[in-house]
Parts: C-alpha cells; sequence; structure tokens
C-alpha cells in the first residue's frame, strides 16, 4: 500500500484542530508523529489523504471521530499505583483530611484513562480509612478517550498491568477470571461501587456541570503535559474553584505549576493545596 504522506499545510489544519478540540498543542517538530499516528486511520477509513481525513473530521458532527483522534494523539500509558510518593503522603494526610471533612470525601481523577488509577484511589481509601468508622469516600473519574473508558468500566487487568498491586490487595478487591480467552483479574463490584466513569474533555468541558460539586482531592495526573501554557493555566483555576479550602491537587511527577500556582501552595512534588 502506497506510503502516505503528511503534508504541511495539512498538518497546520490537523493542528489546529486538535488544539481548539482536544486543547492539545502540538510543536510544528510533531508533524512526523502526527503522520505515523494517523496514517493507518486514514487508510483504514478508506480516504486518500490527511486532507481528507481533516474534512472527514470536521463532517463528523456526533464527534466520534474526534474522540477517536485524541486517543491516537495522547499516550494512555498509566498503572496502578503509579508515583509511589504521592500515595505515602496521601497515607499521612488521610486522617487530618477525614477529621476535617466529617469523614465525606470526594475525589476527582480529571484523566483517568483505562482505570488504573481511579481503582488504586478506591484500595487506598479501602485499606487507609480506620475499619471502625463508616465513611461516605466516592470518587469520580473522567476521560475524554470513549475507548479507554470502555476497559475502565469493565475493570479487567491482565497480570503484568496488575503488578504494582500488592499481593494482599490483589486478592482482596480482584477475582481471577478468564476474558475472552486470557486470563487476569476483574474488580470486584464492591471496589466499582465507589468509582463513576464519566467522559469529559477537560478543556473544552461544560465545567457547569461541576455546579453543584467540590472535590477533596483532585488527580490530574500526566495529562496536562500535552496542553500549552494558557490551556494549563485555565485548567488550574478551574481547579481551584473546584476545590474545597485545604484541598489537594496530585498533578504528574514530571508536571509543575510553577508560574501559575494561583492560591495553592506546594506541599510536595507535584502536589498542591488549596489555601
Ligand atoms: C498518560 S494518561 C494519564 C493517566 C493517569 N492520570 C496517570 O497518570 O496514570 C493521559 C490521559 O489523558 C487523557 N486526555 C488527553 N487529553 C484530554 C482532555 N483534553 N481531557 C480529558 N482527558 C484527556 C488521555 O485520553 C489519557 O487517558
Amino acid at each position: 500500500m502506497e506510503r502516505l504522506v503528511l503534508r504541511r499545510k495539512e498538518f497546520m489544519l490537523l493542528q489546529a484542530f486538535i488544539y481548539e478540540h482536544i486543547g492539545i498543542s502540538l510543536g510544528d517538530h510533531k508533524i512526523y508523529l502526527v503522520q505515523a499516528r494517523l496514517a493507518k486511520r486514514v487508510k483504514h477509513l478508506g480516504l486518500e489523504s490527511f486532507g481528507a481525513y481533516y474534512d472527514f473530521l470536521v463532517a463528523d458532527k456526533q464527534g466520534g471521530e474526534l474522540e477517536y483522534l485524541s486517543s491516537l494523539i495522547s499516550t494512555n500509558v498509566t498503572s496502578f499505583f503509579r508515583e509511589e510518593k504521592q500515595w505515602e503522603f496521601l497515607k499521612a494526610h488521610l486522617p487530618s483530611l477525614l477529621a476535617k471533612r466529617g469523614g465525606k470525601l470526594r475525589i476527582w481523577s480529571a484523566a483517568c484513562s483505562s482505570g488504573e488509577e481511579p481503582y488504586s484511589l478506591a484500595m487506598f481509601f479501602k485499606e487507609h480509612a480506620p475499619r471502625d468508622k463508616t465513611y461516605d469516600i466516592k470518587i469520580l473519574a473522567t476521560d475524554v478517550s470513549a475507548k479507554v473508558l470502555k476497559m475502565a468500566m469493565k475493570g479487567f487487568y491482565l497480570p503484568k498491568v496488575c503488578s504494582t498491586v500488592p499481593s494482599n490487595y490483589l486478592h482482596t478487591y480482584f477475582s481471577c477470571v478468564e476474558h475472552e480467552g486470557q486470563r487476569g483479574y476483574a474488580v470486584n463490584e464492591n471496589l466499582k461501587k465507589m468509582v463513576l466513569f464519566r467522559e469529559f474533555n477537560l478543556v473544552t468541558g461544560n465545567y457547569a456541570l461541576f455546579e453543584q460539586t467540590s472535590f477533596d482531592i483532585i488527580f490530574c495526573r500526566n495529562v496536562m503535559i500535552y496542553f500549552d501554557k494558557p490551556t494549563q493555566n485555565s485548567l488550574v483555576e478551574k481547579f481551584y474553584a473546584l476545590l474545597n479550602k485545604e484541598g489537594y491537587l496530585f498533578i504528574g511527577s514530571s508536571e509543575a505549576l510553577t508560574d501559575m500556582k494561583k492560591g495553592f501552595q506546594s506541599r510536595s512534588a507535584s502536589i498542591y493545596q488549596k489555601v
């Protein structure tokens, strides 16, 4: 099959479209990456050029292709209990947080990918909130990609994906099952019940949906790196508004708020608190 070449003009159209609709800011040097990631999709759709793919995207009013495009452009890499130090911090601060909030915590995993992050949060709270008390702890988990959300809701993971889950947690919160001919681990219902999955685009999403909501903890890890500074800034402002006083914002270890801290105080590497 003939190799598809992404022309500069076509790249510029896609670059602007991706920025406007997904919020991801692609530098000019990303032309080869975009070509490599999208070529298979363009061919699969039977289109003869990237320009035709751009027209297809613009004409797609349902947004299904936009969602597909976002999963091709951004990475969904994630893992259970990613960034160990942040979990240690959370463990140390959980008692005071629970006391302050009267045992009611609302958490948002804002780019949850295939579910490892929100399920880690759910396991964490089940393990570390004192067992002699009743708590009301709920996790909202959102992502722009319907594809990863489907995986998250299914909650089935291969053994290698579960390698960072402590074996006693695996025993307590998962069942060993066979799914589509593969053995793996399925998240138990009692854990699933703590997590509500929804599709939400952090950049173009309607934040009015959160009008009645506030959070004690927001995890927005390893996604802001794809956004440019103004987009990151406006996101941090939204997180600030959505957090309760003394609530925490966790970001990825390769990210930092530096010049856009707003009213946040840095508490540890990549952990900020609303003061
Ligand atoms: C690298 S994963 C990070 C997953 C998890 N937070 C972690 O740190 O392990 C980035 C996720 O961000 C999602 N994403 C990219 N752009 C987004 C946007 N505009 N709104 C919401 N999610 C987005 C991707 O679909 C992907 O699942």
